[in-house]
């Protein structure tokens, strides 16, 4: 077969009146090279605007420091920023619904079958970072009248600053009136209950009531910015957990003595086990160490009852398993924790369940199961998981 031919293959083209052979092939990879710049633009033009309003921000805060704080023309340049506050805002919920659209088409093409338009949904492609992507999307979930609601609030009661915590915590509360609202759903055997949202809000005493949870298995995100996750979690599992009940959480070593000091505000400390990972040693840099195991962190209610014995504190996995999530746990490994700290018939709940590795193992070992997950993507994939 001729180069020509096997172009002309390759794009599918070839017909009368339309370039075919190398040309063809070469217009479809630069259009394809086009479709990847353009959504790259998108993210700068996004950017532009939030840098810009940022520093319009920056200046009109400057103005106001150096004026009588009482006078109008302070009160006007805090206004201003303000203003430039919840356009880089308005900047970033934009950019969110655009990026999830973008990987919702990605993913949609994936499946179809279509891997060459698919490549265009990748985050490193566009050049954006998973905080930034989660950053974006968790403002863009926030509809518009709130946060609009939110700065007339903050401008009409003369406070000085918007804060995106305060703005996502009036989110939340909203969501979680919301939910109550709703019937109470419950898990059966083989059956795992999965719900997309924040633990913190979807997990409410409608879904879960107190003291009805027997274990608490999970692995939450290890890095800095989600070590405040780890107060909230010991709050949730000190009203979920039976009185013999256990959390058991896996962790990285960085961050190890925030992580015992959050889970013990509301938790007594029990142990903590070992769970090895099979394979090459992961480096982590920062501590010059090559690892092969993970603390898994046990902790029961500071009232804790008939608590059943531990006889064996090793707990063995297979490597990791990334298939299905980036931080993905194995099967083998979840399995033998939840074997061995829960029984059949048992509720076990994972309030961060990536990609769905508890859940799946949960319903294989006969446990009732509930679970959520921040990222919608994440709970689609435990669905996909649970139904095959
Ligand atoms: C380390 S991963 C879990 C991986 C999982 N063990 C597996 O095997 O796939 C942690 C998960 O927690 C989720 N997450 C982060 N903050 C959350 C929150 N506030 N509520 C619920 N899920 C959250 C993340 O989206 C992520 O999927």
């Amino acid at each position: 077969m001729s180069d020509r031919d096997l172009g002309a293959q390759t794009v599918g083209l070839g017909v009368c009146g339309v370039p075919s052979g190398p040309e063809a092939y070469l217009m479809e990879l630069i259009r394809h090279d086009e479709q990847q710049l353009a959504p790259v633009e998108q993210v700068a033009e996004y950017r532009r605007t939030m840098a810009r309003s940022k520093a319009a921000a920056s200046v009109a805060r400057q103005q106001a420091s150096v004026l009588d704080k009482e006078s109008d023309a302070a009160r006007e340049a805090i206004s201003v920023a303000i203003d430039a506050e919840a356009n880089c805002l308005e900047a970033e919920a934009a950019a969110g619904r655009w990026l999830d659209d973008l990987l919702r088409r990605g993913e949609r093409e994936r499946q179809g079958g279509d891997r060459a338009k698919s490549q265009l949904v990748t985050l490193p492609d566009l050049g954006v970072t998973r905080m930034e992507s989660s950053r974006w999307q968790e403002i863009a979930e926030i509809p518009d009248d709130i946060r609009s609601r939110y700065v007339e609030t903050v401008k009409r009661s003369q406070q000085r600053w918007l804060s995106r915590q305060r703005l996502l915590r009036i989110w939340r509360e909203e969501q979680a009136e919301r939910r109550r609202q709703e019937p109470v759903r419950i898990s059966e055997p083989g059956a795992p209950l999965v719900i997309p949202g924040d633990f913190r809000v979807v997990l409410t005493e409608e879904v879960i009531p107190d003291s009805t949870v027997d274990a608490i298995i999970t692995d939450p995100p290890y890095p800095r910015e989600y070590i405040e996750l780890f107060d909230d979690l010991s709050r949730f599992a000190a009203r979920v957990l039976k009185p013999s009940g256990l959390l058991v959480a896996m962790c990285g070593q960085s961050y190890l003595f925030e992580y015992l000091g959050s889970l013990s505000t509301q938790l007594a400390y029990r142990w903590t086990a070992a769970y090895i990972t099979q394979g090459p040693r992961t480096r982590v840099h920062a501590a010059h160490v090559g690892t092969g195991w993970k603390p898994l962190l046990l902790f029961q209610r500071r009232d804790a009852r008939n608590v059943p014995f531990l006889l064996d504190d090793l707990f063995d996995s297979r490597g990791d398993d990334k298939r299905f999530h980036h931080w993905g746990q194995s099967e083998s490994g979840m399995a033998a924790i939840v074997e061995r700290l829960s029984s059949p018939g048992a509720l076990v709940v994972d309030p961060f369940l990536g990609g769905g590795t508890t859940a799946v193992v949960c319903r294989d070992l006969e446990r009732r199961f509930i679970g959520c997950d921040i990222d919608k993507a994440a709970v689609n994939v435990t669905q996909e998981r649970l139904a095959s």
